[in-house]
């Protein structure tokens, strides 16, 4: 049993606390808050509204999703491609399962940053963006299912094997009841280059603001929940809702 409770948190989202491993600093824990718990997925609703899915496998199922699809680029037979976290397992800790992944890094050796984050920096020069367009391309001929793609979901790591390159650590996996990406590879592509498409859009428009002196604030789903909220600065503050991407 890994003890987290007291432990320092490296990053946050909007549901997870993310933690080092204490006996890898490769890796990663990734827990569920239980206030998210609470927030997200109880609801209050009764357990006959609740889909069989769900009733199963309650706030975990965002951890089987993920697992599904590393498990179909396995399935074709190819090696862990750099473009995508890589899972290694599942623990017990005193926050609840805990999901053990490969922590992506930078050149610096310190966690990599997000997308949201480089365009905060200013870093988001044409470098970035040609090695975004390599993770786009990557993506779009993987057999991956994406679920939400948004600034926060992709980091920039460095890997002397890959150099500087794009990994989609969370958001993996279809949420639809009616899974129609899973049986059409066709519609997964085309599902795929509407989130692409959204997220470049939305990128540029983050960066032309950021260059416009307003300091960034990302607001994420659900409504009002804050992520990130260490990125707010003192200038002119400008909430950017991803709800959608
Ligand atoms: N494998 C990883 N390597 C490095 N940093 C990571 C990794 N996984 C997550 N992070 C960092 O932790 C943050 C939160 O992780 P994650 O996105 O999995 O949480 P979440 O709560 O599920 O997010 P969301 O708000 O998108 O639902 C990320 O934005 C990123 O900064
Ligand atoms: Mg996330």
């Amino acid at each position: 049993m890994f003890l987290l409770k007291d432990a320092e948190v490296v990053a946050a989202g909007s549901t997870r606390n993310v933690y080092r491993h204490p006996d890898d600093p490769n890796l990663l824990i990734k827990v569920i808050r239980p206030s998210a718990v609470k927030e997200r997925f109880e609801r209050g609703a009764p357990w006959y509204k609740l889909n069989v899915k769900r009733r199963r496998y309650r706030h975990l199922i965002a951890y089987l999703r993920e697992i599904r699809e590393q498990i179909a680029v396995h399935a074709t037979g190819s090696e862990h491609p750099p473009f995508l976290q890589k899972i290694v397992g599942v623990v017990e800790t005193d926050m609840g399962m805990g999901f053990v992944v490969e922590a992506v890094r930078g050149r610096d050796g310190a966690y990599a940053p997000t997308v949201a984050e480089l365009i905060q920096r200013g870093e988001m020069d044409q470098s970035a963006w040609d090695k975004l367009g390599t993770f786009f391309q990557d993506l779009m001929n993987s057999p991956v299912i994406v679920a939400d793609l948004h600034p926060s979901n992709v980091v920039l790591g460095y890997t002397p094997e890959h150099g500087d390159h794009f990994v989609l650590i969370d958001g993996i996996g279809f949420k639809n009841i009616i899974p129609i990406v899973r049986m059409s590879a066709r519609a997964n592509r085309w599902s795929k280059s509407r989130k692409v498409k959204r997220l470049r859009t939305a990128v540029e428009a983050q960066v032309a603001r950021v260059a416009a002196g307003e300091t960034m604030v990302e607001e994420s789903r659900p409504k009002g929940a804050v992520r990130r909220s260490n990125l707010a600065g003192k200038g002119r503050t400008l909430i950017i809702t991803l709800a959608g991407l």
